[in-house]
């Protein structure tokens, strides 16, 4: 624990000298005023709803963090033609040659290193050879990685969720909007081909206009929180579960149930309400594991096995989210859209019901018929070679693809800061509401105003 908190003091020192603010992990619930009041722009600062930026030819990648994640990512984005993988970076050696290993097998120029002290990073960051930076670093780092690499000139992309409480999730907005650069949270989930599908027949008006939807992380992951080989700061994920309640990985489920249903654009979370059950699992787990007088059994765990949180939006239609990585059960994201004409759901069981029969689900064969006809473009284009090549069933290498084709053409990013943001900002809030017995707590309004304006994101098509 002294350790962890030296290197948490270095790290935060050395992120400090930077200019950059790190919050500490117990910022969160307090001075909630001032987290939720809307800063404002500096002088030239403006949104970046839309962001068309410079075409690119050759996406220059640096990555940071070579842990299960981004070890996966430094192959997974070989993929994709007209990706580099110029840098690479983590605080343990052996990682970084590995990395750089995975480039040179697959006949490519050695990456550069880095990962020399915490701080490394930053250099990479400010390497000219750099476009994008990738980082897959724990989720303490996600904003100031992200944030430094804009101010350097650089694209972000960052792993899930991208901000862990609502002063990170304004730093990426006002990073952002002052730098004019992307800033991509990399929610993998909205490019999973039954999401794929069911935004296609949203937008065609499949179910009608859409009311609620029902999602959800649910993934016992006792063994990943206990698991003491993960890495530098060994069992991080546990750290959170320490000191944190609410939900604290909102974004797999609600990415792409916000993307359906128009947040950010034309609507947007309004305010939520939060309740977390006790906390069990964690440790009857540790004392089976490391036994009953160990400290992982001894330890106080803040996060409620299962958390409920439920979303009002500005236009009046609701979300639940749920969260539980704890609990032996099922994985699920549940992805339901309820809406005027009908039903879809994803877990625990595929299913679709359609007025004018809506009280029993398409069998089997009108069920893949209604898939098939909406086959979302990015699976028709890319998504034979994204099962081949794998990544969470295809999905990363779809999620990858498109992300460099909108770099290399120019386009706007399908998810901008703003959805980075709004889906991250309910880790801080959803822990606000739960420790205040489930008062109701607004969402920030990231776009300052602009969501009005802007139309729903499109079918995504090539
Ligand atoms: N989108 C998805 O499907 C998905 C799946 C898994 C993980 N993730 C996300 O990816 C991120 C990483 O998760 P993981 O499971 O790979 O964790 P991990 O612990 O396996 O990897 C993190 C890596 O970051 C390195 N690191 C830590 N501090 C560093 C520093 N200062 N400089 C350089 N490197 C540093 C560690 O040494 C480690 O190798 C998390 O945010 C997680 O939520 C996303």
């Amino acid at each position: 624990m002294s350790n962890r908190r030296n290197f948490i003091k270095k790290t935060a020192a050395g992120i400090a000298a930077m200019g950059i603010a790190l919050p500490g992990l117990g910022a969160i619930g307090k001075e909630i005023e001032s987290h939720l009041t809307t800063p404002l722009p500096l002088p030239g600062q403006k949104s970046v709803m839309g962001l068309a930026c410079e075409p690119l030819g050759t996406v220059r990648i640096g990555l940071i963090g070579l842990g299960m994640r981004g070890m996966g990512a430094v192959s997974r984005l070989l993929n994709v033609e007209g990706v580099e993988i110029t840098a690479v970076c983590d605080i343990l050696p052996k990682r970084v040659k590995k990395a750089q290993q995975i480039v040179i097998d697959k006949g490519r120029p050695e990456p550069a290193a880095y990962g020399e002290s915490d701080e490394h990073w930053m250099k990479m960051c400010e390497r000219d050879d750099v476009d994008l930076v990738y980082a897959c670093t724990p989720w303490r780092y996600h904003t100031p990685n992200a944030v430094y690499a804009m101010k350097q000139g650089k694209h972000a992309a960052v792993e899930v969720p991208a901000a862990m409480s609502i002063d990170e999730c304004w730093q990426l907005v006002d990073t952002a909007e002052q730098t004019q650069r992307h800033c991509m949270m990399l929610e993998n989930c909205c490019y999973d081909f039954f999401e794929l599908a069911t935004l296609n027949m949203a937008r065609n008006g499949v179910f009608g206009e859409i009311n609620h939807a029902e999602c959800a992380y649910i993934h016992d992951l006792r063994w990943l929180k206990f698991d003491k080989e993960t890495g530098y700061q060994g069992m991080w994920r546990l750290k959170w579960n320490e000191s944190h309640t609410g939900n604290l990985y909102p974004t797999h489920g609600l990415g792409p149930v916000a993307q359906i249903m128009g947040i950010n654009r034309g609507d947007k979370f309004e305010y939520l309400t939060s309740m977390s059950t006790n906390q069990l699992g964690m440790s009857l787990y540790a004392e089976n594991k490391f036994g009953k007088d160990s400290p992982e059994a001894m330890q106080k765990y803040e996060l409620g096995d299962m958390n409920t949180t439920l979303i009002k939006t500005s236009n009046g239609k609701t979300i639940m989210v749920q969260h539980d990585t704890t609990s032996p059960r099922p994985y699920s994201r549940i992805h339901l859209l309820s809406g005027t004409k009908g039903i879809a759901q994803k877990w625990p069981a595929r299913k679709i019901a359609l007025e004018p029969d809506p009280h029993s689900w398409l069998d089997p064969e009108k069920y893949d018929q209604l898939i098939k006809e909406y086959e979302h473009p990015l699976a028709k284009k890319v998504g034979e070679k994204a099962r081949e090549v794998g990544g969470h069933g295809g999905m990363d290498f779809i999620m990858d693809w498109r992300l460099i084709q909108c770099i290399h053409e120019g386009l706007p990013l399908d998810q901008n800061v703003y959805d980075a943001a709004a889906w991250s900002s309910i880790v801080e809030l959803s822990e606000i509401s739960e420790r205040d017995k489930s008062n109701s707590v607004k969402v920030p309004d990231f776009t300052r105003g602009v969501w009005k304006d802007t139309e729903p994101l499109g079918i995504i098509s090539d």
